[in-house]
């Protein structure tokens, strides 16, 4: 499964890509908001740290204005996907950019039948929120399953990302259903490095190797 991020600060970026383990990036208005910079500067300067997609929300809500914002974003750099909330307006949206070979992320998936709406309409990425769900008392994690069944079922190229995911076992329990990436916030990959007992080995092994050296 791949890594994405889940946030438009820089730092964080540069910091988790050089980890070695970052697949791509993904912004939404909210996480725009709170660096002070403006979208184009912002997917800008990630297209300059990290090789894969990079998602760059559209803030029209007429598939006019989705496909005119999306095709300005689109020109900053090949990695550039741009992200559409699911819409009848961002189907029609999804349809035109999909043609022109410019890749969708349709976002603020919450049904299986508007995932398969969106792959329908040409969607490169799935994006179904997991904590969302959680948050109104639905389990959010048996929607990958539900989408990653179905666009198996009938081969459907749409890849899955798993989204607002909130804790490391959003992250395993993506994996296990099949998604084919999850986009994942900078406190959760800090989260799924530590486990007390890694931390309890290698402070044994230091231990016994500085009592060794004392022979
Ligand atoms: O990737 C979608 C994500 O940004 C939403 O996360 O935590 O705001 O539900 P959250």
């Amino acid at each position: 499964m791949k890594i994405f991020i889940d946030t438009a600060n820089i730092e964080r970026i540069k910091e988790i890509n050089d980890w070695g383990i970052l697949d791509g990036v993904t912004t939404n208005p909210s996480l725009i908001a709170k660096e002070g910079k403006d979208l184009k500067t912002i997917v800008t300067e990630i297209s300059q740290i990290v090789d894969g997609p990079i998602s760059a929300e559209v803030m029209s809500m007429d598939a006019e204005g989705m496909v005119a914002e999306g095709l300005e974003l689109a020109k900053i750099h090949p990695n550039i996907n741009i992200k559409l909330p699911m819409c009848i307006e961002s189907l029609k949206a999804t349809k035109i950019l999909s043609s022109k070979g410019i890749k969708v992320n349709v976002t603020l998936i919450f049904s299986a039948q508007q995932a398969l709406l969106a792959a329908k309409a040409g969607a490169a990425f799935v994006s179904p929120f997991v904590g969302r769900l959680d948050d109104i008392g639905i389990d959010g994690t048996a929607l990958l399953s539900e989408i990653s069944t179905i666009f198996n079922n009938y081969g459907i190229q749409t890849e899955i990302i798993a989204a607002s995911i909130r804790n490391p076992i959003h992250v395993s329990t993506a994996a296990l259903a099949g998604c084919d990436i999850a986009t994942i916030p900078y406190d959760v990959l800090k989260m799924m490095i530590s486990h007390p007992k890694t931390t309890e080995g290698i402070n044994k092994f230091i231990a016994d190797y500085e009592k060794s050296k004392k022979n």
